[in-house]
């Protein structure tokens, strides 16, 4: 798997063909993502993610999925936009299958950043994944429609703003499809040169044993801007031993890295 540097937009791939509408989408979406024998850095994941025949993972996923990963990135987008910080608000998704979770934080971000009477190129946000399949169709930015009752009105609200939505499809939007960039990434790897204020990780490390979430974390930690916050599921005990990483409060998903730090070759001078 190649290591995708950020920042360079791939080559489109070929060919781009979306979803029929009709297509059945995530059929695994019902399968438990528990890992009954947690994966090893060693193990090889091609045999795992990219063949879902096997019971041990699953690349399900879908639009709207958790409330506090939304309400997360509204607040973390709403404090950024009021404290009037140069640059981008850059989020980047890990681990994001076929792309709803990417959307869905773009669209809550877009709905703050309209709130705010603030321009939208000022936000970006990044979905990688290890499954081409998947990242073709988060390319396509083509789904099934969800039933009305998958997610709340406040929701429903953003869709219908963002996407065109039939009777039996979601396409979503082009202000959305400019945002929302799709890589294949492994994250094993590590990351190269861009950095993100909000980094997910969700319905991922629940499936790789201690070492492989402290592993996965290292890569991670080493692109989170300074202050920046990540939301880690399913990490397991021992999953944060020795990683620098602390959790925002005692529920959420919610961590941040517990000291920061220094900018490299400055030592503290001790005082005389
Ligand atoms: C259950 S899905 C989670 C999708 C989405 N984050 C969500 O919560 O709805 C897990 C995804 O993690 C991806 N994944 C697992 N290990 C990975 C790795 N080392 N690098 C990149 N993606 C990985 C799988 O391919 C799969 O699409």
């Amino acid at each position: 798997m190649a290591d995708f540097t950020f920042g360079k937009r791939p080559p489109s791939p070929a060919p781009q063909r979306p979803r029929p509408a009709s297509a059945p989408k995530n059929d695994t979406q019902q399968i438990s993502c528990r890992a009954t024998n947690p994966l090893s850095l060693d193990d090889d994941l091609g045999k795992v993610f990219l063949d879902e025949t096997q019971a041990k993972a699953t690349t399900a996923t879908r639009l709207f999925r958790n409330d506090d990963l939304f309400d997360a990135t509204k607040k973390l987008v709403g404090d950024f936009l009021s404290s009037n910080k140069s640059g981008k608000f850059s989020m980047w998704s890990t681990g994001c299958s076929s792309g709803e979770e990417v959307y869905s934080m773009a669209m809550i971000a877009l709905g703050e950043f309209a709130r705010a009477g603030k321009q939208h190129p000022l936000l970006e946000a990044f979905g990688t994944d290890i499954n081409r399949n998947r990242i073709m169709e988060a390319r396509s930015g083509v789904y099934r429609r969800p039933g009305k009752d998958a997610f709340n009105a406040n929701y429903w609200r953003l869709l219908n703003q963002y996407a065109e939505v039939d009777a039996s499809s979601v396409h979503m939007g082009d202000m959305l499809r400019g945002i929302c960039q799709f890589m294949l990434f492994d994250m094993r790897n590590k990351p190269k040169k861009h950095t993100f204020q909000f980094i997910v990780c969700n319905h991922v490390l629940q499936y790789y044993d201690a070492p492989g979430q402290r592993h996965i974390i290292g890569n991670l930690t080493a692109v989170l801007k300074p202050g920046g916050t990540m939301y880690l599921e399913g990490l397991t005990q021992h999953g944060l031993d020795g990683t620098g990483v602390r959790k925002i409060d005692g529920t959420s998903n919610l961590y941040r890295i517990e000291t920061e730090r220094r900018p490299s070759g400055l030592t503290k001078i001790r005082p005389r």
